[in-house]
């Protein structure tokens, strides 16, 4: 039977998911393997409905319970139509963001149970958990400034000071806190990579240890 290899990364804004992700995907490629980049929340196009509703300005002011079933409504839906079938037929799949970073949100950052995520983690999604975790972790002050840069470049918008006060340094040190400790807890499947590194550096650390698990 064919398997794959069920990756994902994990950190607080900016730290650098989405730039590993990609260049992840091309090196794996580039040695023959068929992979499939998706994201969190969303992947499919009932999940990116979801997503809608979870990520939009006035999206809705949702109980923490009714929040936290909509994340796993759609990550079940990923998951069972797009990432269970990839990995059977022997795709590699990396997903930025995943069932960790409700954890950290929505438990750690903003004191949801974390007893409840984890039934409901299991009523949705069972023992289904990925082969490798990539938990990017940078100091919040250097986390925000780069995804503000970000978004200013995209932008043309020069108001970071405003928007940087409004992004909560508090609450986004909870975060960072929490996914420390969900690498704590789960040192099989989790790796902490510095991210203040340059990009290269952390990819080479990331790159190194999906070849021992390839
Ligand atoms: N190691 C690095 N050193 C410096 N800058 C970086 C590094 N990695 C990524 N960046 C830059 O920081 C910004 C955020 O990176 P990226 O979008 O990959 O982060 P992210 O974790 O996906 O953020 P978000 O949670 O907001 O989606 C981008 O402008 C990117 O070019
Ligand atoms: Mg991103």
């Amino acid at each position: 039977m064919k398997t794959g290899l069920f990756i994902t990364l994990e950190g607080g804004e900016g730290a650098g998911k989405s730039t590993q992700s990609r260049r992840l995907k091309a090196a794996l490629e580039d040695a023959g393997r068929e992979v499939i980049l998706t994201r969190e929340p969303g992947g499919t196009p009932e999940a990116e409905k979801i997503r809608d509703l979870l990520v939009q300005r006035d999206g809705g002011n949702w109980t923490p319970m009714a929040e936290c079933l909509l994340f796993f409504a759609a990550r079940q839906m990923h998951v069972e139509t797009l990432i269970k079938p990839a990995l059977a037929a022997g795709k590699v799949v990396i997903c930025d963001r995943f069932t960790d970073s409700t954890i950290a949100y929505q438990g750690y950052g903003h004191g949801f149970d974390l007893s409840i995520i984890q039934q409901v983690a299991v009523l949705s999604l069972g023992d289904f958990k990925p082969d490798l975790t990539f938990i990017l972790d940078l100091p919040v002050t250097d986390g925000l400034a780069r995804s503000l840069k970000q978004k200013d470049v995209s932008s043309g918008k020069e108001n970071t000071e405003d928007r940087f006060e409004k992004l909560q340094h508090d609450f986004h040190e909870k975060l960072r806190q929490g996914f420390l400790k969900i690498a704590a807890e789960d040192q099989e499947r989790c790796v902490v990579v510095d991210a203040t590194q340059n990009a290269d550096d952390v990819y080479s650390v990331i790159w190194t240890r999906i070849q021992n698990a390839l």
